[in-house]
């Protein structure tokens, strides 16, 4: 099953051509320069600079996947969670584009795409984490998504062959998943926080992998913030970044006699002061991520664990999480740093998972009525 992904659910335009989860051609073009200036993503700016985009996204992935459209199964995008404007232009260009070619269109769940960006292979064939390219074997997954619009921690069960007719054939994706949430962020997500507090800094959007450069630096022990929910009952799997973002902010001011009504005013920081914010800071989300993630591992008994989403690049992260994960006898496993963030060719996984559901729409009527679905939820 070749498919022809597209996603656009924030400020990523991206095209992918995979087949069987190899990804055979990627195109990622980051609208970050679009929405910098203002210090987060615009969704009209977004959608707009989709839409120019999206053909030439679209024609560079075809090409370099070395098929052509008519060698292509199916199309799929990105229905939801996201951006509604943002999503809009990605629906209304694969619609457009499955008609007139012909194919089926697969609508995608963006956060099941980030779960499904484990079982995504090279254009060779090799998988990108080898242990769950076995698909015959039991999967009972615990994920840490973690993005700049999610934090979730999500169970994964393999359903078994469940494949509905509609003349596709289904191998080599023989399976389903049901996904359920365990627990989610009541406020800001992780990578909301990040930014919010890089932009106090003045560290540019997004402000993730800067904090973690200057975070290199710094001395995590020099501001001591409070570890979100550290006190909130054992079994709540729940999130919450609102409290540290104010706390933060605050401490900043404080610490620096920084008014907002006297910007001005204030001193500049020293290199090595925010080397030490962001070292502190960026201790503490992760901090508060493992702090949930390890709770979910004794409530659920589950010892299989992916870290995804774009926040899952940073290497603290990634490096904590795989310690605490191996010293409670667990496995643990990252999607590769370059497919962290939002891509299409996770969505093309993604696509596999609702295919197997019986969820490709074939007619016109049925492809007319793909609509998107900015509040998404995972797929029961
Ligand atoms: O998954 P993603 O590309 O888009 C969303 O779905 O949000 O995630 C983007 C988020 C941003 O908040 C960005 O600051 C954060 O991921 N991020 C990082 C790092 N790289 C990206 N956060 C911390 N450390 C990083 N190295
Ligand atoms: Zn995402």
């Amino acid at each position: 099953m070749t498919i022809l992904a597209i996603e656009t659910s924030c400020d990523e335009t991206s095209a992918a051509v995979i087949s069987g989860n190899r990804i055979l051609s990627s195109v990622i073009w980051s609208q970050i320069k679009d929405h910098a200036k203002w210090g987060g993503v615009v969704p009209g700016i977004a959608r707009r600079a989709h839409e120019d985009r999206l053909p030439e996204i679209v024609s560079k992935a075809v090409s370099g996947s070395r098929l052509t459209i008519n060698d292509i199964n199916a199309v799929a995008v990105t229905v939801g969670p996201g951006l509604a404007p943002a999503l809009e232009a990605g629906i209304s260009f694969a619609k457009k584009l499955a008609v007139e070619n012909g194919k089926p269109l697969i609508p995608a769940n963006h956060l099941e795409g980030h779960i499904a960006s484990l079982f995504l292979k090279r254009k060779s064939g090799t998988p990108f984490i080898n242990h769950f390219n076995h698909l015959n074997h039991s999967v009972c997954l615990l994920s840490l998504i973690v993005s700049g619009g999610h934090t979730e921690l999500v169970l994964t069960n393999k359903l078994g062959p469940r494949a509905k007719g509609q003349g596709i054939t289904f191998s080599p994706h023989p399976l389903a998943f049901s996904h359920s949430i365990l627990g989610r962020t009541l406020d800001d997500a992780a990578g909301e926080c990040i930014d919010k507090i890089g932009r106090e800094l003045g560290l540019g959007y997004p402000a993730g992998p800067v904090l973690e450069r200057f975070a290199k630096d710094g001395n995590p022990e020099k501001y001591k913030f409070p570890v979100p929910m550290e006190r909130s009952p054992r079994d709540d799997l729940n999130f919450s970044f609102s409290g540290l973002k104010t706390a933060a902010i605050q401490m900043l001011y404080r610490s620096h006699n920084i008014r907002k009504a006297s910007r001005r005013e204030a001193r500049e920081l020293t290199k090595q002061e925010i080397c030490d914010f962001c070292a502190s800071f960026q201790k503490t989300v992760i901090d508060a991520l493992l702090l949930k993630l390890k709770r979910a591992m004794a409530v659920t008994g589950l010892k299989t664990v992916f870290l995804t989403g774009g926040v899952s690049a940073n290497n603290q992260l990634r490096r904590r999480a795989g310690m605490l994960v191996r010293s409670l006898g667990g496995q643990f496993y990252a999607t590769p740093k370059k497919f962290s963030g939002d891509n299409a060719a996770m969505i093309g996984a993604a696509a596999q998972f609702a295919l197997n559901r019986g969820e490709a729409a074939r007619t016109l009527k049925e492809i007319s009525a793909i609509d998107r679905q900015p509040d998404l939820d995972f797929p029961a």
